[in-house]
């Protein structure tokens, strides 16, 4: 495991933002290094910058201080287009509110991601249906978020942070809206598919009996 390289690398990233005349330090000086391979749980209270450090890692949010480093790219020395499509590539995540597209069925909100990196054929459309019946699924292939409980959009969301073999995937609390069994088995999918794919994955929880 050891010799595996390293997919992210953050260096005393500081992310502060102004508050009423004050200063709050959501990101304190994080240094982290994530191998492929290695699937993370990051867990803290409620308003410990979790949010805050994910949306850095994934190029949404710029730091105050401090580099980003994914796939030994540096995040700062990109412009803005070279940053869009990278994270594009490289990057997969899930937020604490999943963003389906509304009027996409689950297999088209999972195939997005392909399309929109000109990647959709035929073999990426059995690769998205084999990703949501292994996250349990199967039966709801063509139905709309609407027509689906939370914690089955929650799912439908991971398979999309999967779907374009991302280098590095990003989860903010993926198993908010599930049971405690089910929320283990998706964890153990995701876990697995992290591991058989050789990606670095970072996961934000409150559950800490899932980080076992
Ligand atoms: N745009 C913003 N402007 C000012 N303060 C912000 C902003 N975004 C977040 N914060 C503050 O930064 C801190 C960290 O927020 P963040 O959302 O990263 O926490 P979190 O650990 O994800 O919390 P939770 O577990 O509740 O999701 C909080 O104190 C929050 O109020
Ligand atoms: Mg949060």
């Amino acid at each position: 495991m050891t010799t595996a390289p390293v997919a992210l690398e953050t260096r005393s990233v500081v992310k502060t933002y102004p508050l009423e005349g004050q200063v709050i330090r959501a990101v304190d000086e994080v240094s982290v290094q994530v191998r492929a391979g290695e699937f993370v749980a990051l867990v803290g209270p409620s308003g410990s910058g979790k949010t805050t450090l994910l949306a850095i890692l994934a190029a949404l949010l710029s730091p105050s201080a401090g580099q980003v480093l994914v796939d030994g790219h540096d995040l700062a020395q990109m412009n803005d287009a070279q940053r869009v499509a990278f994270r594009r590539e490289k990057i997969g995540f899930t937020f604490q509110a999943n963003n389906l597209v509304p009027y996409l069925t689950a297999q088209e909100n999972v195939e997005l991601m392909l399309r929109l990196n000109g990647q959709l054929d035929k073999a990426g459309r059995a690769r998205a249906k084999d990703l949501l019946v292994r996250l349990g699924l199967g039966q709801r292939l063509h139905n709309l978020p609407s027509q689906m409980s939370g914690g089955q959009q929650q799912r439908v969301a991971i398979a999309r942070a999967l779907i374009h073999n991302p280098a590095l995937v990003l989860a903010d609390e993926p198993t908010a809206s599930l049971d405690t069994e089910r929320a283990f088995q998706v964890v153990q999918t995701f876990a697995d598919l992290i591991h058989e794919q050789n990606r670095a994955g970072i996961m934000v929880t409150h559950d800490l009996r899932l980080v076992s």
